[in-house]
């Protein structure tokens, strides 16, 4: 007797706790992508200028829902920017309002428009002690930003430096390493308090950092933090698919115009919405995991946040397709925005349907 693999997947509908919607036509031609498959995500605060008000969160909201069909149903989950000048006021104020329900905080210059991000962690103590009071997660992009230290290095060095230190500050605080990149990053979690978990992106759990380089430069595989070595994507797929209840589903998903990822100087971010959820089943399934599937994506990051899970379903099908070179979406004005998904040209093994 042979046992066929399930030709259909059906998984209570996930979040994605770490998005880019951007702003404008970008945000018009990219909703949809995340809507379509999430129920909510919650949404980096890092436009230009970045969401610093609870007024910018509210109006930014109100562009977010504009963009999407009536009755998606879709819940954007905004996020507050933490600058070295913020008032801790208008965070609480915010967060009791219901507008916002994190913090992210940037080391300046660490990624795209994080120019104002924080310059000194100890300097926001005010911030952080807020954070811990209220209860609110504070969402980190954990690199270094010293020019000294090897861009490879940066996340575990930050872990050192500042995470470390941080947690022992706030013991109460709950904290989200975003976006981890390294065995490092995920043992620490792995061995830290229940108050810290972290996202995993598609990207990190399919490419190291191989990838930029195969064959040329290869500007649609470049993302903060970067790659690693495959010792750290093992890593993450192990810690991804193991069931701990610390990581969960964040896609980081960064779209930027053609133009500004092939730059003299381009932009960091990849496109990774489209097939967010097929990529991660594709690496649930390559390590016998997919009856976990379900706990990364749906459960995990709603009970970390202290929120309902979603009561709708998603239906994958074992249906192989290939994934389009460029995708052209629409803005509002029927304009096409012409972006490079992630897996461009590749066939994924599984359908949402
Ligand atoms: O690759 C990235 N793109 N990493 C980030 O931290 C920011 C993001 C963006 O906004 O483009
Ligand atoms: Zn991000």
């Amino acid at each position: 007797m042979t046992v066929q693999p399930a030709q259909q997947l059906v998984l209570r509908q996930p979040d994605d706790w770490h998005v880019h919607l951007r702003d404008g036509a970008m945000l018009q031609a990219v909703a949809m992508a995340t809507a379509r498959q999430f129920g909510r995500a919650i949404v980096m605060p890092n436009l230009s200028p970045p969401i610093t008000t609870v007024a910018a969160a509210r109006a930014y909201a109100t562009r977010i829902h504009e963009a999407l069909p009536d009755g998606s149903g879709f819940q954007p989950l905004l996020t507050a920017y933490l600058t070295d000048t913020i008032d801790p006021r208008e965070i609480a104020r915010g967060h009791a309002e219901g507008v916002w329900v994190a913090c992210k905080l940037y080391p300046a210059h660490a990624t795209t428009n994080s120019a104002a991000g924080v310059g000194s962690i100890e300097a926001i103590t005010p911030v952080l002690e807020t954070l811990e009071r209220i209860g609110m997660p504070l969402l980190i992009h954990g690199e270094v930003v010293d020019p000294e230290i090897d861009i490879f290095d940066r996340e575990a060095v930050f872990i050192e430096r500042h995470l470390e230190p941080l947690l022992g500050r706030h013991p109460g605080l709950r904290v989200v390493l975003e976006h981890i990149t390294t065995a490092d990053a995920a043992d620490f979690v792995r061995s830290g308090p229940a108050n810290l978990a972290a996202t995993i992106t598609p990207h990190h759990l399919h490419i190291n950092r191989n990838a930029m380089f195969r064959g040329g430069l290869r500007p649609d595989f470049y993302c903060l933090p970067v790659a690693k070595r495959e010792l750290h994507r093992l890593a993450l797929r192990a810690a991804a698919t193991s069931g701990d209840p610390r990581f969960f589903l964040g896609t980081d998903s960064a779209p930027h115009a053609r133009a500004a990822k092939e730059a003299e100087c381009g932009c960091a971010g990849i496109f990774n919405a489209p097939y967010a959820i097929e990529s991660y089943a594709a690496v649930f399934e390559a390590e016998n995991a997919l009856h976990r599937l379900e706990g990364f994506a749906s459960e995990h990051g709603p009970r970390f946040y202290g929120l309902p899970l979603n009561d709708g379903r998603i239906t994958l099908l074992r249906q192989p397709q290939e994934v389009p070179s460029r995708l052209h979406l629409n803005d509002a004005a029927g304009q096409a925005v012409d972006l490079v998904p992630f897996h461009a040209g590749e066939t994924l093994p599984w359908r949402l349907l």
